[in-house]
């Protein structure tokens, strides 16, 4: 799979060097670009804001900058690639969302700061439905400063969906969020006792399918308590 990420803080990316997706990179599983949106401008102070039309607080990011280097990664994409813009006023991301970006051989993020990109682009890249399928995405809500760490979280969790990231793919299943939707019961380890605390007795009896029906009823009660909308 091949990411592009355009942004004004390229440093932020680094992280993706690091753990599980650094080494999906060196196994060539994942080839993420990071490309500096200032390198898109083309006056002294490399601008890429203005004032907004309309009035109001803060900047938006001008329209020029963005297509000049969104029409090069598209150009130079093997396949038709997904275009996420991260935005709090996007549709949610969830796990569903991650699966499907994880089979999508050509993904590129652009992300906006201040007051957001001007409108136009996103209008003008969906008017280009041969080029480019364009989704809005939000993280959460909540706001960020900017895409940048939206996008960071949307990397990770596709990207561990990409065969060959993560060692074990059972992991991937029994998890919150994984196949019934639950969210994970809880998980024990080495001492049995710790600060008057033991570990639940079903999990040291040995017996496989009490240990199954005691990790889903927790799983059930869990999301019950939390988060009974996914119920
Ligand atoms: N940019 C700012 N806030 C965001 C959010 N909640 N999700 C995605 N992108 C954002």
């Amino acid at each position: 799979m091949r990411i592009d990420v355009v942004t004004i803080f390229p440093d932020y990316f680094a992280p993706l060097t690091l753990s599980l997706i650094g080494k999906a990179q060196d196994k060539s599983l994942l080839d993420v670009a990071v490309h500096d949106l200032r390198d898109y401008t083309h006056d002294v102070h490399r601008t890429v804001d203005d004032s907004p039309y309309g009035g109001g607080a803060g900047m938006v990011m001008k329209a020029e900058p963005w297509a000049e280097a969104l029409d090069e990664i598209i150009a130079q994409s093997n396949a038709k690639p997904t275009l996420v813009i991260p935005t709090p006023a996007g549709e949610l991301f969830t796990q569903s969302r991650a699966e499907s970006l994880a089979q999508t051989p050509n993904l590129i993020f652009a992300c906006g700061r201040y007051e957001g990109i001007d409108a136009r682009v996103v209008e003008h890249y969906r008017g280009r439905k041969d080029v480019a399928e364009v989704l809005e995405i939000s993280l959460g809500d909540y706001v960020l400063n900017g895409g940048e760490v939206a996008v960071l979280a949307m990397i990770e969790s596709l990207a561990r969906l990409i065969p060959g990231v993560v060692g074990n793919p059972q992991s991937l299943v029994e998890e919150s969020h994984g196949l019934d939707g639950l969210l994970e019961y809880p998980v024990y380890t080495k001492p049995p006792l710790w600060r008057a605390l033991a570990v639940p007795e079903v999990l040291v009896s040995g017996n496989h399918a009490r240990i199954a029906t005691w990790r889903a009823e927790q799983s059930r009660l869990i999301t019950e308590q939390r988060r009974p909308d996914l119920l």
